[in-house]
């Protein structure tokens, strides 16, 4: 779906996470969300937080997974996504923080598999993901899922492409202090949600957006897995869909 700019499609998706923690909390259920970090979602938590202040929707039956963390990274460092999560969302609405699940990025290399086990294990116990929002980035990565990983990928430590790498170096003062590795949920783990939504904004992220939309299936362009999802839907503005 093609929207004419980024703040009133990010409106949209907001409106839809608000519709499912609504219709959840009818049922007294919880919502359980796939949530992703980037710029790509900031104006999407802006909203979450505008309907929270203003409309006084409650994130309290809400439980968060977010897709990925750098590894090595402390979680009160400025760079790292526990304390972006904070700083566009969390810090500013009623949800329990006992509910927010992030990848761990302090823990020895020896203890990180039983930790993704157990990330795989948390979402499935509460019944899956109802909805997993993703942005890409330009090696066509969902999450951290570089070129090159499976489809049926689970939550597990992953090396970073090095043009991953320049993206991030203006966040952390120069390429060499990116982290080399992450922790990421898997292609499977993202299938797995009742939902999923893609988000790309701007020119730059155009010619990413051809390949992942019409491109052939490839773990080389890994974002070209979601073709074969029936649950998926990219929510564009005009200039991510400018090659379409
Ligand atoms: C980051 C994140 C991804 C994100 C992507 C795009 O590295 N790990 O989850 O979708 O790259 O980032 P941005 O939204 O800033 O373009």
């Amino acid at each position: 779906t093609v929207y004419p700019d980024q703040q009133i499609a990010s409106v949209e998706v907001a409106r839809r996470i608000a519709t499912l923690i609504k219709s959840k909390q009818q049922q007294n259920e919880n919502a359980v969300l796939g949530l992703a970090t980037g710029v790509t979602p900031i104006k999407v938590y802006a909203e979450l937080v505008r309907l929270h202040r203003d409309e006084g929707l409650s994130f309290k039956n809400v439980i968060t997974f977010n897709l990925d963390e750098y590894y090595p990274m402390k979680p009160d460092a400025v760079q790292s996504y526990v304390t972006f999560m904070n700083e566009n969302l969390f810090d500013h609405i009623d949800i329990d923080k006992a509910n927010v699940h992030i990848p761990d990025g302090t823990l020895d290399v020896d203890a990180v598999a039983a930790f993704c086990l157990n990330y795989e294990k948390q979402i499935e116990e509460l019944g899956g993901l109802d909805l997993q929002i993703l942005g890409i980035g330009r090696t066509g990565h969902i999450g951290f899922n570089e070129p090159g990983s499976a489809p049926n990928s689970g939550t597990r430590l992953v090396t970073l492409d090095d043009l991953t790498r320049s993206d991030a170096s203006r966040d952390f003062g120069g390429k060499e202090n990116v982290p080399t590795k992450a922790i990421t949920m898997g292609i499977g783990t993202i299938f797995k949600a009742r939902e999923i939504i893609l988000m790309a904004w701007n020119q730059k992220k155009a010619p990413i957006i051809k390949k992942a939309v019409e491109g052939e299936i490839s773990g080389e362009v890994p974002a070209t897995y979601l073709q074969l999802s029936d649950h998926v839907e990219f929510i564009l503005d005009e200039d991510a869909a400018s090659e379409l």
